[in-house]
């Protein structure tokens, strides 16, 4: 079911359809680039000049010069041969799967934790579908030597979805054999993590012609669409995947959007070091809260946690709401148990707001917290933190 619908937004806050404000801290507007001005400004001065769709896909009529220019630009970004603009996220995992099952791969290798876009795009592409367990090295050799003859696409996401975890993408790629492909799906990496917000690949620090990355626009550059990313054959397979071929492109106002985040978050590389300090910040206050555990992986700015039996989280998400903080407590796949609070931060959040929430949330956990009678029977944010 969809979660209680917010009636505005900012960057950092929600209006509720009873008229209240509160803080937000859901979504994956990581860079709170969807809010922008001048972002706004772009997508709204090319909805005036090209209407509000491309009405066709790009190889018949739909192409509009901004979407060469997007895929142009984002291939510079990502220091890639080739970028190809797709609908959207979902798309750009059945487009890299369909062009690299074309491309001559046959298995898909995919991590235990990975986004559910992975297997249903390997299915869709028809190749072979095994698993290994999450981040588990020997799992994966395991994985990898029951395929073979057969040329693995290995996939896992950059930062996992659920709690933020880093992947470990240099171990990954170490064990491909020369004909492999490793998919990064960069969902909630790309514009967040990495020099300049170049996403997982760059923060790993590996660069090999082995590598396709898949990612959302409407997360870290607060826009819409999809863009596969990777070395100019594999990109030219998955330029004639159905997915692609046969499917209408953004709007054109979309491209233009995320040119505009792209171009702000080239101009200003600061913003990317904002949401790492944030992060940090929300990792330490959770830390001696004692609801993460002082040694894990690096901070992101997605932060996975429980505080008790599913109802009494319930009573603190509702309470948390009264004192004017929306803090998801969502159900999804891959989090630390079946229903938890999925903290997200960006960085417009100020270490102000980071801080009053970190108190609230304190003193909400040590007070009693009121009867469950007394709460709103739904929770007002779950379901929409994660896409
Ligand atoms: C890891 C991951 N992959 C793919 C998708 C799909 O992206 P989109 O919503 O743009 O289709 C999402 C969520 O939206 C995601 O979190």
């Amino acid at each position: 079911m969809p979660a209680t619908p917010f009636a505005a937004c900012d960057a950092t806050s929600i209006t509720l359809a009873d008229g209240r404000t509160v803080t937000a801290f859901g979504g994956c507007n990581y860079m709170g680039l969807s809010n922008h001005p001048r972002v706004r400004r772009a997508a709204a001065e090319a909805m005036e000049r090209y209407g509000l769709s491309s009405t066709a896909s790009r190889e018949t009529t739909g192409n509009a010069v901004p979407h060469d220019l997007l895929e142009a630009e984002l291939a510079h970004f990502l220091r890639v041969d080739r970028a190809l603009l797709v609908p959207d996220g979902y798309l750009a995992n059945i487009s890299a799967c369909q062009g690299l099952a074309a491309a001559g791969c046959t298995h898909a290798v995919i991590d235990s934790r990975a986004h559910s876009s992975m297997p249903d795009a390997s299915r869709t592409a028809g190749l072979a579908i095994s698993r290994f367990e999450h981040a588990d090295q020997a799992s994966l050799a395991r994985a990898l030597a029951a395929i073979r003859p057969g040329r693995a696409v290995v996939m896992t996401d950059g930062v996992f979805t659920a709690d933020g975890e880093p992947a470990h993408l240099d171990e990954l790629l170490n064990q491909l054999a020369p004909d492999d492909r490793l998919l990064v799906d960069d969902c909630h990496g790309l514009a967040a993590i990495g020099p300049g917000g170049r996403g997982s690949v760059a923060h790993a620090g590996i660069d090999d012609p082995r590598i396709v990355i898949t990612s959302s626009l409407a997360k870290g550059f607060g826009a819409a669409g999809g863009v596969v990313a990777g070395r100019h054959d594999d990109i030219a397979r998955c330029a004639r995947a159905v997915a692609y071929v046969c499917t209408t492109p953004i709007a054109p106002a979309m491209a233009e959007a995320t040119r505009t985040s792209l171009a702000i978050l080239q101009a200003d590389p600061t913003r990317v070091d904002r949401l790492t300090a944030n992060a940090k910040r929300v990792r330490a206050g959770l830390v001696s809260m004692g609801l993460l555990p002082r040694v894990g992986t690096p901070p992101t700015q997605i932060a996975a946690f429980i505080t008790g039996p599913l109802a009494e989280m319930q009573q603190l998400n509702a309470a948390l709401l009264t004192d004017g903080f929306a803090l998801p407590l969502i159900r999804y796949p891959g989090g630390p148990a079946e229903t938890f609070f999925r903290l997200s931060v960006n960085a417009e959040h100020t270490p102000r707001q980071i801080d009053d929430l970190l108190g609230a949330l304190a003193a909400r956990i040590s007070a009693p917290l009121p009867a469950r009678d007394a709460l709103p029977a739904r929770n007002p944010s779950a379901g929409c933190a994660v896409g």
